[in-house]
């Protein structure tokens, strides 16, 4: 089993890395033997590595969303945070998510899942699973808990199988043939979720949700401003773009 440890530069970058017993590149910080670097080492200590000073920090989900390997766009804490409680995902659900792309969602839902949950993931490119694969492989060994996890390879409405899921979340570019497949495989009581960056995929996946015997209980998208201390006293939102991330569907099986 993999050990990783998480070490954080003074402006907040953080760096995930895997404790091994021998030199290998770490992008960002050189080739270093981890496993003799951190030897000593304990939550909070400070180590000199190059010219930086890094602090052993927590391996808690903020940490592994910021160190993440990443390939695909992943969802934004942001949206992750209402699939969980609009969907109430908790512990002991069945949840299926397509795609894994980055496992940007999949690590938040593994969080919540823990021991007794059961997280399937579809994924049809296999240089996005890597990356994805990888983060979760990272997640088991510094997560307190990790849900039961079943990888499929493809587009989820060709592999999906033959469970019952409490919520299921599609986060792809074309949804319908996802929804039509996946909405007889939802328990009564239980939610889809779609994720649509524009407004036409958004307008299909209500059409197709309707069509698929589902009722649509909420879309729409959540806007986040970011406020900070200014340099005179008072606060004020922080300068920069007001960013889009994606709509947000839910529909319930009734
Ligand atoms: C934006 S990424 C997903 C990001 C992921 N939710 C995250 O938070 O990291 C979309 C992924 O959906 C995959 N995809 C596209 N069509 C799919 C389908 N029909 N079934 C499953 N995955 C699909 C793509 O290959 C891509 O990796």
């Amino acid at each position: 089993m993999a050990e990783y440890s998480v070490l954080m530069e003074k402006e907040g970058k953080i760096h995930v890395v895997e404790v091994t017993n021998e030199m290998v590149k770490h992008k960002g910080l050189g080739v270093l033997n981890t496993a003799d670097l951190l030897a000593e080492s304990q939550i909070g200590d400070e180590i000199l590595v190059g010219q930086k000073y890094l602090t052993v920090m927590p391996s808690r989900l903020p940490e592994l969303i910021a160190g993440m390997a990443r390939r695909a766009q992943t969802i934004s804490p942001k949206d992750a945070g209402t699939f969980i409680t609009k969907l109430g995902i908790g512990s002991g659900d069945v949840v299926l998510e397509a795609g894994l792309g980055s496992g940007g969602l999949s690590l938040h839902l593994a969080r919540v899942l823990g021991n007794s949950g059961h997280l399937v993931t579809a994924e049809p490119r296999n240089e996005h699973a890597k990356v994805g694969l990888v983060n979760l492989e990272r997640a088991t060994e510094c997560f307190p808990e990790f849900p039961k996890h079943t990888h499929l390879e493809g587009m989820v409405e060709d592999v999906v199988p033959d469970l019952d899921f409490d919520a299921i979340i599609l986060d792809m570019p074309v949804h319908s043939p996802a929804i039509k497949a996946c909405a007889p495989k939802l328990k009564f009581g239980g939610r889809i979720a779609c994720y649509a960056p524009t407004t036409s995929q958004l307008e299909n996946c209500w059409k197709t949700c309707e069509e698929s015997g589902l009722t649509v209980e909420w879309a729409g998208e959540l806007m986040e401003r970011q406020w900070g201390l200014t340099s005179k006293g008072g606060m004020r939102p922080v300068n920069g773009p007001f960013g889009h991330t994606a709509f947000l569907l839910f529909a319930q099986k009734r």
